[in-house]
């Protein structure tokens, strides 16, 4: 089977391409290479004839029409998006051109080569978004995201990304392109880009310097080992049923301060420092504006229609995280000097697009 894979030089598309490559599917990732792009990531299978790359703009719908007349894929697998809420903030422009107007071009491009071959009856749409765009839940654990949980979103990236998962419905119903919908929780693990708060901690810590926690500590995350997603895409991709989303959690609610603290022990227990302890060098910041007070998934359609399950429990991910960070400075160490990593963003004081 071949696979387009959009965003595949990111943090979970690499992951994606990865794990379907280990399977024997051909691969074309098509990615721009933004700031948040690592080809990196891919070094173990670019060499492979099972792989092509191509770089292309999803807001540029030519690019994306010669790709599909070029690779004439089986699967799409759509994940190519602006994903960082603070960029949402500070530059909501990107994320309304890329999530939104991108997908638009997405659909178009597989529509256009979908009906062009005779709507081929295998062929899929597989559109990637996440559990933000339900907005925020109660702190009553018993209340959880499922698949019919209003559409709720609260930041410029969330609202981006429903309006783009209302595009892929729309798209099904009116012009019955075969798609299917995956919301996912926060994901972790190996090659996730140093602005995102788990990676942070770890490199901070291993700086010496401040772990910065958003408010108090206490917002609520759902988190999911990467590779388990990646799993769990592939199941949703290759099976399953025409129109229907499915939700992807890993049942690992953490706060933020928790989430820290584990990173802190596994740390200390690991390379530990000289003097004192990592949670030393927790310190808190003002918060991010509208910052959502918790995400929880009900993962329980894939489960039990899927058979999904992850593999790994949060303890486990969370070391072999720390341990990869631990071993891979080459991977990490250039990024740090990329436009805008390592510094606050979205605190609502710069304008940008
Ligand atoms: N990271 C999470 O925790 C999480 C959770 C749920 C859902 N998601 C969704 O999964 C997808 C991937 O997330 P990620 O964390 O891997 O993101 P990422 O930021 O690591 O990677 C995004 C990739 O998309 C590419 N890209 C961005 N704009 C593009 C454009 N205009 N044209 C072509 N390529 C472009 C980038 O170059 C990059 O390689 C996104 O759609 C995101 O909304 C992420």
């Amino acid at each position: 089977m071949k696979i387009l894979v959009t965003g595949g030089a990111g943090f979970i598309g690499s992951a994606v391409i990865r794990l379907a490559m280990s399977h024997g599917h051909a691969v074309v990732n098509l990615d721009a290479l933004t700031y948040a792009a690592c080809l990196t990531n891919l070094a173990s299978v670019a060499d492979s004839s099972l792989y092509a790359f191509e770089q292309a703009d999803i807001r540029d719908q030519a690019a994306l029409d010669k790709v599909f007349s070029v690779h004439q894929p089986d699967i799409v697998m759509h994940l190519a998006a602006e994903s960082h809420v603070d960029r949402s903030i500070d530059s909501p422009g990107y994320f309304i051109e890329t999530n939104i107007t991108g997908t638009f071009n997405m659909l178009e491009a597989a529509r256009k080569y979908w009906v062009e071959f005779g709507k081929p009856e295998n062929f899929r749409f597989h559109h990637i978004s996440t559990d933000e765009v339900f907005g925020s839940l109660p702190s009553d654990p018993a209340v959880l995201f499922t698949e019919d949980t209003p559409y709720d979103p609260r930041s410029p990236y969330s609202a981006s990304k429903a309006a783009s998962d209302h595009l892929v419905r729309a798209w099904h119903a009116t012009y019955g392109l075969p798609v299917v919908l995956s919301n996912c929780s926060n994901n972790y693990g190996p090659y996730h880009f140093p602005e995102k708060l788990i990676p942070v901690v770890i490199l901070n810590a291993l700086a010496g310097i401040a772990l910065p926690i958003y408010g108090d500590g206490s917002n609520i995350r759902d988190w999911l080992y990467v590779e388990d997603h990646a799993d769990a895409l592939l199941l949703v991709a290759t099976r399953g049923a025409l129109g229907r989303s499915y939700n992807i959690g890993g049942e690992n609610e953490r706060t933020n301060l928790q989430l820290v603290q584990n990173l802190c022990a596994i740390l200390d227990r690991l390379r530990p420092r000289e003097a004192g302890n990592y949670a030393d060098l927790i310190t808190f910041v003002t918060d991010r504006p509208g910052h959502d007070a918790r995400y929880a998934i009900n993962p329980s359609r894939i489960r039990e229609e899927l058979g999904w399950r992850p593999s790994v429990t949060i303890e486990e991910g969370l070391e072999l995280t720390v341990r990869w960070y631990l071993e891979n400075e080459d991977w990490w160490s250039p990024l740090l000097a990329r436009n805008g990593v390592g510094k606050r963003l979205g605190t609502d004081k710069k304008v940008g697009q």
